[in-house]
This record gives structure tokens, C-alpha cells and sequence, in this order.
């Protein structure tokens, strides 16, 4: 009996152990904070989003903060914490979460807070604008006065990585001040998008696709398709907020890792730009190479390598189907994208008539390549791409 009663008990307190999963709003504790130390502008709570819009905080004076804490930075129109349960590209940080709970961390020590409108009506007018960085710069000051810690980590997904890379950087382009990389130990760029966007070559007329603060991808040398490159060629004349980013050597952190997928149904195909993948960091000390994720999986079905980067500074290249290997982005094959010319002329002429991005005069008429055949299974990845683009889908 006893024996029945002490394992009945051993359960539920495993599966309550398993089952923990970090609850927003962020805490009474950390709200207060902010309101005493100058934030309460800022709303990082979000409670316009429910219990979904932050994440974070002490329960109480009393809570120590054992594990360095971690900053997530999600991406467009994704938020702190899942939305609801339908919504595919709004899935929030809770899988990642929940595995640092199960690994010691506590809600003292995850933080997050949600940085736009997180509605995918309004994915495609979605920026990385001076708005956005300056709300995550002034979180992660935030977390780390309020945390007293000397460095944090910081995670970001999708356009996240930009926004974050940025606020870390500083400097004059949004006044975000000094830079911060002395205050994180290890930055982690999840499925970025650092060197634009193929599917924005032909519709720069699309908000979140311009030249200047969208992910237009430029040119490579003398060459406008973002394909394949046939000869090494410098990417030029893309957005300006990455150019300035990719171009400004101030560092992230102590510790640079970005993880991607070759099946990143919207960054495309191998996650790449003109043959190199779009997200790669600068100056990075590895990076992981997923084959079989999607673009939110790299977020939500990694947690185990995240951890182990932020916290190890190690890349386990063997813990997932399809392994990865290591790289720095830019030494991969130069393959990208299949032939996309069918597509364009049919799908999007109707959109480029006047569409030309913005403060990017005369992008060259096409010019395609011959593209052999073989790269044809891999089609389906920029059409569903531009599928996503046509609905007004476009996440990133
Ligand atoms: C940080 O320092 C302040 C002032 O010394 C103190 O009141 C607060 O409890 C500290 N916070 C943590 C998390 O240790
Ligand atoms: C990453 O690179 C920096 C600078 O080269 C170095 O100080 C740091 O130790 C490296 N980190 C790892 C995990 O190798
Ligand atoms: C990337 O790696 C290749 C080969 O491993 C090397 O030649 C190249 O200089 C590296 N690029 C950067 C930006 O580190």
C-alpha cells in the first residue's frame, strides 16, 4: 500500500515536472521594477496580448538567479508566448522555454518580450525599424539591471536576429548608444535573415521587402538573380539596416552561433541568398545546419542545441535527423535556387509593373542563367516561398 501511495506520488511529481511550461505574462515582481525604474512606457509586459505578450521576471526579492539569463527575440509577427494553438507562424518561445525549465533554469532567468504587432495580417509591413531595435535594446538594458547580471545570452529567431544583432551593436543609426557586447557572453541566431531575402528580388514594391529596411537581397557582382552564382561575387546594394549591420565589425557577443535549415520554407532553399546563406553571422565561431527543419522549427525543435550553445559554447553536430556540419555560411556549395524564371514571369510580372524597390533605381531587367535541371526538385521550396508572399503569409 505504502509502496502504491509513494509511486502514485513519484508520478505525478514527474509529470508535473514534464509537463512545466513558462506562463506569461512577465512576473508581478519584474513589472514593478519596471515601473519604478523608468520602463512604464515602454509596456514590455503587453498585456494587450494576454498571457502571450512577455515572459520573465523574479517571483519575489527573495529569488536568487543562479543561470545566466537569456533574452529571446522572436521574429515577424510571432510573439513573446504561442498565440493559440492554430497559428503556425506564432508559436512563441514556449518549446524552447520549457526545455531550459526542465534543464534548472527558472522564469527568473527567461525573458522576453513582444516587439510588434504579432498579427499576421500585418506580416508583409513588418520592418527592421529604429522602433523595434530601440524596444529591445531598452529590454535587454533592462533585464540586465534588472537581473544585476554581468552578461547575459541572447537568442533570436528569424527577423529577430537582425533586430537583436543591432540593439546589441548600438550606435548612431537608431541612437541606441554604446555597444553592449561586453554585457553577453553568447548571441545565437536562429533561421536569420542577415543577407535579404530571395523572394524580395521581385517584389520590392511589398512594405517588408525594401531597400532600406526590409530584406530586398541586392545583387552579387554584375548578377540580379538571387540564385546560384556562377563566378565568387561580393553581395552588393542590399538593405541598408543588414549592409550597415554586415559591414559594422562590432561584435555581438563574446560567443557567435547561428543555427539554419536546407528546408526553410521562407528563407528558401538551403536558407540561402545568392549561394551563401542569408543566415550567417559575420565574424561567427560556428554554426549548426539543420536538413530537415522548417523555418519555426529551427526555433521550437532545438532547444537542446541552444541550450548547449548558450550555456557550453558547444555545437553537437550529431543529436538530430540529418546531423549538421559546421561552417561559417559562406564556404558552403554555391547552389541555391532552381529556376525561378517561370514563376516570375507569370506570377509576379503582374507585380513588378512599377513595383521596383524603393531607393534601388534600375533593377536589371532578367537575365537568367541556365540553371541546369537537377536543382529542380528543389522548386517547391521558393514556390512555396512566393505562395506565402501571393497570401500575404510572408513570416519571417
Ligand atoms: C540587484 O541589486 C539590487 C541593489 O543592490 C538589489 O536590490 C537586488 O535585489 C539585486 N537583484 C538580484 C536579482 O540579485
Ligand atoms: C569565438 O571567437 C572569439 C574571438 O575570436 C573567441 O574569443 C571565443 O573564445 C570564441 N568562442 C568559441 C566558443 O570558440
Ligand atoms: C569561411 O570559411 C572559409 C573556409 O572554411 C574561409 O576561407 C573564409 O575566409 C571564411 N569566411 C569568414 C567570413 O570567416
Amino acid at each position: 500500500m505504502k509502496a502504491t501511495i509513494l509511486s502514485v506520488l513519484l508520478l505525478l511529481i514527474v509529470s508535473t515536472l514534464s509537463a512545466q511550461r513558462i506562463t506569461g505574462p512577465i512576473s508581478p515582481h519584474f513589472q514593478q521594477w519596471l515601473q519604478a525604474n523608468g520602463y512604464a512606457s515602454n509596456d514590455f509586459n503587453r498585456r494587450d496580448l494576454g498571457s502571450s505578450g512577455s515572459f520573465g521576471g523574479r517571483a519575489d526579492e527573495n529569488q536568487k538567479i543562479v543561470n545566466q539569463p537569456v533574452v529571446f527575440v522572436h521574429g515577424n509577427s510571432d510573439l513573446a508566448l504561442q498565440k493559440d494553438a492554430i497559428s503556425t507562424y506564432q508559436t512563441g518561445w514556449d518549446q524552447t522555454a520549457a526545455f531550459f525549465l526542465k534543464e534548472g533554469y527558472t522564469a527568473a532567468e527567461l525573458y522576453a518580450t513582444t516587439w510588434g504587432p504579432a498579427q499576421s495580417s500585418q506580416a508583409l509591413q513588418q520592418t527592421y525599424k529604429c522602433e523595434y531595435v530601440l524596444r529591445i535594446r531598452r529590454f535587454i538594458e533592462a533585464v540586465l539591471a534588472y537581473t544585476n547580471a554581468s552578461k547575459i545570452d541572447v537568442i533570436g529567431h528569424s527577423m529577430g536576429v537582425a533586430i537583436a544583432r543591432r540593439a546589441v551593436k548600438g550606435g548612431s543609426e537608431c541612437n541606441l548608444g554604446a555597444a553592449l557586447t561586453n554585457r553577453v557572453d553568447t548571441f545565437l541566431g536562429l533561421a536569420g535573415v542577415n543577407y535579404g531575402l530571395c523572394t524580395c528580388q521581385y517584389a520590392g514594391i511589398i512594405t517588408t521587402c525594401n531597400a532600406n529596411d526590409g530584406f530586398f537581397p541586392g545583387q552579387c557582382g554584375s548578377q540580379s538573380i538571387c540564385a546560384f552564382t556562377l563566378q565568387e561575387c561580393v553581395q552588393t546594394q542590399y538593405a541598408t539596416f543588414m549592409q550597415n549591420l554586415n559591414e559594422d565589425p562590432t561584435k555581438e557577443g563574446d560567443n557567435i552561433f547561428a543555427f539554419w535549415s536546407n528546408s526553410d520554407e521562407i528563407l528558401g532553399q538551403g536558407s540561402k541568398a545568392f549561394g551563401k546563406v542569408t543566415a550567417r553571422i559575420p565574424n561567427m565561431n560556428g554554426s549548426k545546419t539543420y536538413n530537415s527543419l522548417k523555418h519555426m522549427d529551427v526555433k521550437d525543435k532545438t532547444g537542446a542545441d541552444q541550450l548547449k550553445a548558450v550555456r557550453d559554447h558547444l555545437i553537437d553536430m550529431t543529436d538530430l535527423p540529418g546531423g549538421g556540419f559546421q561552417g561559417n555560411g559562406s564556404s558552403l556549395p554555391t547552389w541555391s535556387l532552381p529556376d525561378i524564371s517561370g514563376l516570375i514571369s507569370s506570377g509576379l510580372a503582374a507585380l513588378q509593373g512599377g513595383g521596383r524597390p524603393e531607393n534601388r533605381a534600375n533593377l536589371p531587367m532578367l537575365n537568367l542563367p541556365d540553371i541546369p535541371s537537377f536543382f529542380s526538385s528543389s522548386f517547391q521550396s521558393i514556390s512555396d516561398s512566393l505562395k506565402n508572399l501571393f497570401n500575404g503569409r510572408l513570416i519571417l
